[in-house]
């Protein structure tokens, strides 16, 4: 059973990081004017590295529809190249000032500092060409909603308010409340926005979403209490980024208002409570299951 399962999830995964690879190669040619070094920069991020752990949150959300593989792998690329840019902005030395991402050199540290934050602005806006191409997405109705759930989880009220919030958690008036407020937006809300995405190239009404938007909110926080432990007591060169950081920053995060064991046990907790969540759909949820259990798992 544990066999098979780990089967599938590594089948998963490469899958999906080879379906996502391809796909920035084919939507980042290198142009023959000075743009050139812009795009070497997008695709030294967005090519290799990642676990693709959005896309295949979306990718196999779809696949409890039937939804068309080449749509859905294009969606995940959106929501990846979110990804991707927020990573490049976070390293920046106004951010979090890290030289190391996946093993190598920060986009700012191996091109220059102007250059990371144009190749973060064009990721930001490639993600938004994808989701409003009627060639992949011919109905208008799904590709205004693509383009407005990935908004919502970008903005404000997402993944950058949430950015907003972190570079303030030494703040001491953080508390627990606090912080999951900060990490449902700054972390949350793409992992949701993809299992929503999911939904919504699956045609699944608003109201039939509950379940589903209730496990990614679980193993969305479970995702950033695991974030958290990785930086208090992971191995950098298996994350292949800088660890301590949160430490070293002072930084409010689960692990300090809750301590390690009470966080890992609150994160397993939560797995547990999104695996319920999929109930309904049986033995087809078998990757969502698996991926949610990889959450807190995993050592990278
Ligand atoms: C890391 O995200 C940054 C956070 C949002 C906490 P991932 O762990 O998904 O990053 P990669 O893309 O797999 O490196
Ligand atoms: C980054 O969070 C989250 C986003 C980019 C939105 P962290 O700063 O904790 O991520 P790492 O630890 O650098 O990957
Ligand atoms: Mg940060
Ligand atoms: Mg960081
Ligand atoms: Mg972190």
């Amino acid at each position: 059973m544990a066999a098979a399962t780990d089967h599938r999830l590594k089948d998963g995964l490469l899958t999906i990081q080879s379906e996502i690879d391809a796909a920035f190669d084919l939507l980042l040619p290198v142009p023959g004017d000075t743009r050139a070094r812009l795009v070497e920069a997008m695709r030294y991020a967005a090519i290799g590295g990642g676990k693709r752990i959005r896309p295949l949150l979306l990718t196999a959300t779809a696949d409890l529809f039937g939804v068309d593989r080449h749509a859905a792998v294009q969606a995940g690329c959106a929501v990846e190249a979110i990804h991707v840019y927020s990573l490049i902005h976070d390293d920046l030395p106004c951010m979090d000032d890290d030289d190391m991402r996946h093993g190598k050199a920060t986009v700012h540290r191996q091109f220059d500092e102007a250059t990371a934050i144009l190749a973060g602005d064009s990721l930001h806006a490639l993600a938004f060409e994808i989701l409003s191409d009627s060639k992949i997405y011919g109905d208008p109705f799904i590709r205004a909603e693509l383009v407005s759930t990935l908004a919502t989880a970008s903005g404000m009220n997402g993944m950058a308010g949430g950015q907003m919030m972190d570079m303030a958690a030494d703040d001491t008036s953080y508390d627990l409340p606090a912080v999951t407020r900060l990490q449902q937006l700054k972390t949350g809300a793409l992992l949701a926005a993809s299992v929503e995405m999911g939904a919504v190239l699956g045609k699944v009404a608003p109201e039939g979403r509950a379940g589903l938007h209730a496990y990614s909110r679980d193993i969305g926080l479970a995702f950033q209490i695991a974030d958290d432990l990785l930086d208090h007591e992971g191995d950098e060169a298996k994350a292949g980024k800088a660890l301590r950081k949160d430490d070293e920053q002072g930084k409010q995060t689960f692990v300090t208002l809750m301590g390690a064991d009470g966080a890992r046990d609150q994160a397993r907790a939560l797995v547990n409570q999104a695996i319920e969540r999929l109930s309904p759909y049986g033995d087809d949820a078998a990757l969502l299951i698996d991926l949610a259990r990889f959450v807190v798992e995993r050592d990278r």
